[in-house]
């Protein structure tokens, strides 16, 4: 069979005698063990080869072809492979199995896009640039290099495994862009040459006048040198030629835009609550605080199982109803080290009749329910609970096989006993769909009125608990189960036809005049964007990036099936979402005083340049629509680009400001960009987000104050390139923001 090898552009591989042979054909070169797991793998196959054969794998959901070697190689600096399949959905990592480090999970997707079935694509990975977050694996006890299949597995040959020991970096100009009133910061790789690099604007030479590289922590393969120019940046044509032969072309060149008028106003301004630069379950305490980490919780599906009587748990559908030792086992020395760090911490207190026994029992054993749809790869006797054809299995399993009871009683000497108290209590996560996603644990529709039942019940018992503490409830989902329940709109006709949240409030606020005090501090609501952004083209990006207008604009019409009536609900508008300010004014009718949290949200693409664009977007939108918390699903990683999104507005304890800022535009745009600006002490600091992948924009701001600036950005033509520097801003008729980037500055 013939083979295409695709060129490696930009890394050359010297062949050295150091090089580690994984595979070349019929057998696992010596040294190498089979440590892989639910595969099929012929490791003599000869349907499709290079050489006399290739390794033939079929794995099945997360399973996968993983070899070890007898040793270690701990300083090497690349991984060689040739692979063929229809894009194998494919996780890759290196390992040590002797102290149990994972370098971070690369995706066969991030090295390329186009891997055929009829011919081998040639991939390299760069162990000091791991494909999606730039990191480096650094030196460790490595011995494991494990190719993961997804959740619907992977099937794929691969060939010519190498563990390479040194890769020559190509120097290379990766992206040179304007960025601010005069500076232009250049990305490059390897040991470039600056000294023939020249920049023009509209055909007149500019002079360089200073230039400051770095070598960004946490990315080192990339370096980023900010050059400031003797000349402000205008309207034209801006030509920077590096003077090298750059693989191609040698120059970057940038059609300059008229500017946008903007204008920002310190003296009209309010608060931004604290709480909305969080996340769920931050990995570390360097995690929050490199991050600026503000609220942390402690949520998700597997909590509703999470008996603290054993650090037991049960992630429901998520995971063959199974139980397992809970990750991070102890809510109390978690509540304890993330306030350590420096965060707020929101705990979900589970509000079901049950909570998971010991860490093995399972609810729906093969060998008692036969024929189920799909079994856990790692424990074949486990089943999802289901038929193939979708429906559950009969009859409904005793819950006492795999669950232990859970009351107000234990949860309120649970809470009592806490060494660390939570800032925040929350009552449960999504129970209004605990009839799916724990169907084992409680299969009967959840209707309006027992949700707010056990919300009125558990939070009685937290506040019992923890005299003065916020409870948040009830964690709905997403915009359909707002309004409705799963037993649907008779349940809604059942209660004066009133919409599910609005009744929600209505009832907590009855419940305070009964009670004598608050029972509901935070209304807590989910929410996922409707749209379907699951393609990777650029029309999907250009979508993912308009939908955070649905977080507050309401002229926005949802380009989702919110947006298509009729519509079952009885909202205004309700083909536009509005969430923020809709929520504020349901709020305003039905129990005024209440605060608004969002304890899931997500940007849709965690490791996509735009998924780290509209989580900048989403944070500035919460700051200035007085969103009060706000937790993103669900854990960003560091690096990557919604981590990136985070550090922007709070990384290494420079913050955005305090107070919104009002912000004037004379061109909305939201389409494309987004403009927010913050004051404290009277400095002001700015971020502007630009979502257009091709083209600059440019503002004249009228009102920033002349003076320094600490800059920070993220995006741009390199992928995602980030770093920051100092700037002095002499004018501000003339303020550039490249194309996919956002970027944060600060008054000094
Ligand atoms: C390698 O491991 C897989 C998964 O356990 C197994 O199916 C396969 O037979 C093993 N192959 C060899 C040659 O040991
Ligand atoms: C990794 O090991 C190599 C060779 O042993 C050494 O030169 C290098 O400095 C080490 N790097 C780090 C980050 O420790
Ligand atoms: C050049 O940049 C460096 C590093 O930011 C700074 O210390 C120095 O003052 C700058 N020089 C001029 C002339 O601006
Ligand atoms: C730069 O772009 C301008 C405007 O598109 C074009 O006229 C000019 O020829 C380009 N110059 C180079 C060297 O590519
Ligand atoms: C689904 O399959 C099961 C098992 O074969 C069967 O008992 C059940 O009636 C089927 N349900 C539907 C809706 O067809
Ligand atoms: C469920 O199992 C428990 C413990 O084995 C048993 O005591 C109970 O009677 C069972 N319940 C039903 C309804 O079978
Ligand atoms: C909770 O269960 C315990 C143990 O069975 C029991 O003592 C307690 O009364 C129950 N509490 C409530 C509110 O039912
Ligand atoms: C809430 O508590 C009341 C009073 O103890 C009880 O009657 C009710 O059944 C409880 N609600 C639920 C859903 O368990």
């Amino acid at each position: 069979m013939r083979s295409v090898f695709l060129h490696l552009a930009l890394l050359a591989v010297s062949a050295l005698a150091d090089d580690i042979t994984v595979y070349t054909d019929s057998a696992l070169a010596a040294g190498w063990e089979n440590w892989s797991w639910s595969s099929d793998i012929d490791f003599a196959a000869t349907d499709l080869f290079e050489g006399t054969s290739s390794i033939s794998v079929n794995s099945q959901a997360w399973s996968a072809l993983s070899v070890k070697l007898e040793g270690t190689f701990p300083d090497y600096q690349g991984l060689r492979f040739d692979i063929a399949g229809a894009q194998p959905d494919l996780t890759i990592t290196v390992s040590s199995s002797v102290d149990g480090t994972t370098s971070p999970n690369i995706l066969l997707s991030a090295l390329s896009t186009s891997i055929t079935s009829d011919a081998f694509t040639s991939l390299l990975i760069d162990f000091r640039n791991l494909p999606g977050s730039g990191a480096a694996l650094g030196n460790g006890t490595w011995d494991r290099i494990s190719f993961q299949g997804g959740a619907n597995g992977a099937i794929y040959h691969i060939d010519n495994i190498v563990v390479v020991e040194s890769i020559v970096i190509t120097p290379l100009f990766l992206s040179a862009e304007p960025l601010a009133a005069n500076t232009i910061a250049v990305t490059t790789q390897g040991a470039v040459d600056f000294s023939d690099l020249t920049v023009s604007l509209n055909g007149k030479a500019v002079k360089i006048v200073n230039s400051t590289t770095y070598v960004p922590v946490g990315t080192p393969s990339k370096s980023v040198t900010y050059l400031t120019l003797a000349q402000n940046f205008a309207q034209g044509t801006l030509l920077i030629n590096t003077g090298v032969d750059n693989g191609g072309n040698p120059t970057f060149n940038f059609s300059l835009p008229a500017v946008q008028y903007a204008s920002f106003v310190q003296t009209k301004n309010y608060p931004i609550s604290p709480s909305i630069y969080g996340v769920n379950f931050p990995t570390s305490a360097s995690y929050i605080q490199d991050l600026g980490v503000t609220m942390s919780r402690w949520g998700g599906n597997a909590v509703t199982a999470y008996n603290p009587n054993g650090q037991f748990t049960n992630a429901g559908a998520d995971w063959y109803f199974e139980n397992r030792v809970a990750d991070p086992p102890s809510a109390d020395d978690w509540i304890g080290w993330v306030h350590g760090a420096g965060s707020g911490s929101l705990l979900t207190v589970p509000a079901l009749d049950w909570v998971s026994k010991d860490s093995t029992s399972y609810s729906y054993p093969v060998s008692q329910y036969p024929g189920q749809a799909s079994t856990d790869p790692f424990l074949p006797d486990a089943g999802n609970g289901q038929f193939p054809n979708g429906s559950y299995v009969t009859s409904t399993p005793n819950q006492s096989r795999a669950y232990t009871s859970w009351n107000t009683t234990m949860a309120k000497a649970w809470l009592k006993g806490l060494a660390n108290k939570p800032t925040l209590v929350a009552i449960d996560n999504e129970i209004e769909i605990a009839s799916s996603t724990h169907q084992d644990m409680h299969p009967e529709p959840m209707d309006y009125d027992e949700e707010l039942s056990r919300v009125l019940n558990f939070s009685i018992a937290a506040k019992e608990a923890i005299p003065g503490v916020n409870v948040a409830a009830p964690s709905t989902c997403a915009w359909w189960f707002y309004w409705t329940s799963v037993v649907g709109f008779d349940d809604n006709a059942a209660h004066d036809n009133m919409d599910f949240l609005p009744w929600f409030l209505m009832k907590m606020a009855a419940a305070e005049k009964t009670y004598g005090k608050r029972l509901l501090d935070y209304l807590d609501i989910h929410y996922y964007y409707q749209a379907d952004v699951s393609a990777t083209d650029p029309a999907t990006q250009a979508l993912r990036l308009r939908m955070s207008r649905s977080l507050w604009d309401t002229t926005y019409t949802d380009e989702s099936w919110v947006g298509v009536p009729p519509q079952q609900n009885h909202q205004w508008d309700p083909t536009i979402i509005s969430l923020i300010p809709r929520f504020r004014t349901l709020i305003d009718i039905y129990y005024p005083g209440t605060k608004l949290s969002i304890s899931e949200f997500s940007s849709t693409a965690d490791t996509d340049i735009t998924g780290g664009l509209l989580t900048v977007d989403m944070l500035g939108i919460f700051g200035r629509e007085k969103l009060d918390s706000a937790t993103y699903w669900a854990t960003p990683d560091e690096l990557g680009p919604v981590g990136l999104a985070y550090w922007l507005y709070r990384g290494f304890g420079t913050h955005f400001g305090a107070n919104s800022a009002q912000v004037n535009l004379a061109t909305p745009n939201p389409d494309t960009q987004g403009v927010y600006a913050a004051t404290e002490n009277g400095k002001l600091s700015v971020v502007i987000v630009n979502k257009n992948p091709d083209t600059p924009i440019t503002f004249a701001l009228a009102n920033m104050p002349f003076g320094k600036y600490f800059v920070r950005h993220f995006g741009g033509e390199a992928g995602i390139a980030k770093w920051q520097t100092t700037v002095t801003i002499s004018s501000i008729d003339y303020i550039v923001v490249p194309a996919y980037t956002a970027v944060f500055l600060k008054q000094n």
